[in-house]
């Protein structure tokens, strides 16, 4: 295959950016995305140029490091799956594909197509943790939860924080990413300690870190990789609700 590609260039988080065109040779279909801006990568420093930079870790789905914007789609048109993910396969020869960053003002760009997400690190420091003492995992399996409490924390717990959900949404709110962590520690019994500061700290973060309110479009839903429903808000905003009329306010 031969693509054509637009690809987002930005030296630095004060830099001006543009989209810079290549092209994308003898790319097998069974290639990853990845592996293939890594081939045009390996062209690009033969030729002494700088390479593109982008995130990634783990290449399986399972770390939330990559974060590409694919023809205007976080993690592109493979719905339930992370770009890592994508394979060259869904693309037709002679495509042209525009590859942007996460677009919001609370995750800046460093460079290219990276961008820095440790303002969901500082939503997660806020409250998405139980402090009290567990103990260690044959403790843990100890606690009595029905099959059907474990699972529905369980589908929560699947998010991987990528992203993904802010840079789909034109408010920029993370609510389904504090959504999940939210709902996974209201199921479940290690997580009542806390459960009614958490939700106030975190949405507090949050807001505090430039994320946007929610106004129930969806498209959060609709790009997460790991298909966590919007469910988790509704959830969310009971919790927020119960918090308050245990402050007694
Ligand atoms: S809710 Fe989905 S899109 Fe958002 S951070 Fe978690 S895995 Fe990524
Ligand atoms: S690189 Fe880990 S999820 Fe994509």
């Amino acid at each position: 295959m031969r693509l054509n590609l637009k690809v987002w260039r930005q030296a630095g988080p004060n830099a001006s950016g543009r989209l810079v065109d290549y092209a994308a040779e003898n790319v097998s279909p069974d290639m990853s995305f990845l592996e293939m801006l890594d081939v045009v990568n390996e062209g690009l420093v033969k030729k002494g140029e700088d390479a593109i930079a982008f995130d990634s870790d783990c290449r399986e789905g399972i770390c939330g490091m990559c974060s590409l914007v694919v023809n205007g789609v976080p993690h592109g048109p493979d719905r339930g799956t992370t770009v890592c993910q994508l394979h060259m396969r869904k693309f037709r020869d002679g495509e042209t594909i525009t590859i942007e960053p996460w677009r919001a003002k609370a995750f800046p760009i460093v460079k290219d197509l990276i961008v820095d997400r440790s303002a969901f690190d500082r939503i997660i420091a806020a409250g998405g943790y139980v402090s009290i003492n567990c103990g260690g995992a044959p403790d843990g399996n100890a606690i009595p939860i029905s099959k059907e409490t474990s699972e529905k924390a369980m589908d929560s717990a699947a998010c991987i924080g990528c992203g993904a959900c802010v840079a789909a949404c034109k408010n920029a709110s993370a609510h389904l990413f504090m959504s999940a962590k939210i709902s996974q520690l209201a199921t479940l019994p290690q997580g009542q300690v806390e459960r009614a500061r958490r939700v106030v700290a975190m949405i507090d973060q949050a807001d505090g870190e430039g994320f946007g309110t929610c106004s129930n479009e969806g498209e959060c839903e609709a790009v997460c990789p790991k298909e966590i429903p919007i469910s988790n808000i509704a959830r969310m905003t009971r919790e927020y609700v119960r918090s308050l009329w245990v402050a007694g306010k």
